[in-house]
């Protein structure tokens, strides 16, 4: 069952960026990927980096600490697809972002 809350405001982010946001209590990230919006958790999976310092490149969200590119899309790795990372849905109400914190995707392999 969806769950839907609101975390920003379209106007919010520009293209390329990544926000902290936090929904049920769960840290994550929201990016805006040319005109498509993200969420994913905001801990890289190799050794917890933080995505919100994430650069968002080609359809990619890229760890600030060694480069770990994850899809935008999906959470998987850009070259290992049994690495992921947890995505959620998000969806624009109006002028309203909102984010579902059920888990759209889980770590592990697909
Ligand atoms: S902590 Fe993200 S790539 Fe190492």
């Amino acid at each position: 069952m969806s769950e839907w809350k609101q975390v920003a405001k379209v106007g919010d982010l520009r293209p390329g960026d990544v926000i902290a946001v936090e929904v049920a209590g769960i840290p994550m990230v929201l990016g805006l990927d040319g005109d498509r919006y993200f969420a994913m958790q905001r801990q890289c999976v190799h050794r917890g980096g933080d995505l919100t310092d994430g650069i968002v490149s080609r359809g990619h969200v890229i760890c600030p600490n060694h480069g770990w590119r994850f899809s935008t899309a999906t959470g998987r790795h850009a070259e290992a697809s049994d690495v992921c990372l947890v995505t959620y849905a998000v969806r624009v109400v109006g002028e309203h972002i909102e984010i579902d914190p059920v888990p759209r995707t889980l770590q592990g392999p697909s």
